[in-house]
């Protein structure tokens, strides 16, 4: 079965109020484009074109304005709600009709990759005919995320999350590749202590029998933190002095739509003709132009 995506774009995103207090953080800009920009993208790359994306009630309208039905960019999206941000395995509760028992890749809404070779990457991820890969990715502060144990041949021997001592460095992003077993491993799973239905407790019942890849994202990949004013802010230069530097977009969905061939010349002609005169539509021209 092909696999299907999921973008989980729910949340409060208490972290960052009161920016998001009125509006939702996976809308946020990222210099030049709204955040879920980037995750859509990642999705795209690894070639997934039918996709679920997961708000809450009050922000879906405010999603759909921005993203339509998907067809701009070849895609189909699904909608779906997340009345209370209960934990990220939930997503695959409510998604569960939407897979049908296909293989999916959930992508946080706000989780930002970029590297040299993440195509090829998430490629081999979506290859792999059973079993998750998730990505493991050096952070200085790893006590903040899902944290990936190494035995002495590298193997994974644990993933915990939020550990107050953290066993290694590698966080694990969140980008998760799993078979279509995941809704029912999610309804197995009971809430943690904090109330919410991990995502860790889902990768630990494939790594427990032996079926979690870890691939780990080297030196050459940004995973980049929107989760402090701070981090966005400095995410967004990054973006910027990338695509300053390069004169090539990141995260860009009709750049993605174009290359992969799922939207023809006429089609990202009017994608650029709607952007108009902004540095977005100009770029989009020159891709046509190339
Ligand atoms: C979540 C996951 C964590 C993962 C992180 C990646 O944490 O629970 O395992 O490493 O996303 O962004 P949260 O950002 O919800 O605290």
């Amino acid at each position: 079965m092909t696999r299907k995506g999921i973008v989980l774009a729910g949340g409060t995103g208490s972290r960052l109020w009161p920016i998001t207090l009125g509006v939702s953080k996976q809308l946020l800009p990222i210099y030049d484009k709204p955040m879920i920009y980037y995750p859509i993208s990642v999705l795209m790359l690894a070639g997934i074109r039918d996709i679920a994306i997961i708000t809450t009630p009050e922000d879906q309208p405010q999603f759909q304005r921005l993203l339509g039905d998907g067809r701009q960019w070849g895609l189909s999206f699904t909608w779906i709600v997340q009345e209370k941000p209960e934990g990220l395995a939930q997503a695959y509760l409510l998604a569960r009709d939407f897979l049908a028992g296909a293989p999916s890749a959930m992508v946080l809404g706000d989780n930002i990759f970029f590297g040299h070779g993440l195509p090829e990457m998430l490629k081999r991820a979506d290859q792999q005919p059973s079993g998750g890969t998730v990505f493991g990715y050096h952070v200085s502060d790893p006590e903040r995320y899902g944290v990936a144990a190494f035995d002495a041949h590298g193997r994974v021997t644990q993933i915990v999350e939020k550990p107050k001592v953290p066993p290694s460095s590698f966080a694990i992003t969140g980008l998760y590749f799993l078979d279509g077993r995941a809704p029912e491993i999610a309804a197995r799973i009971t809430p943690s202590l904090r109330g919410e239905l991990e995502i860790v407790d889902v990768l630990e019942h494939y790594r427990a029998e032996g079926s979690l890849e870890v691939e780990r994202m080297g030196r050459g990949f940004a995973w980049l933190d929107t989760g402090t004013p701070g981090s966005l802010l400095d995410a967004g230069n990054f973006v910027r002095t990338l695509q300053e530097r390069q004169g090539m977009q990141v995260g860009s969905p009709d750049e993605v739509a174009f290359r992969q061939g799922w939207i023809d010349r006429a089609g990202m002609a009017e994608r650029a003709r709607l952007h108009g005169r902004g540095g977005y539509g100009a770029y989009l021209e020159a891709v046509l132009r190339e």
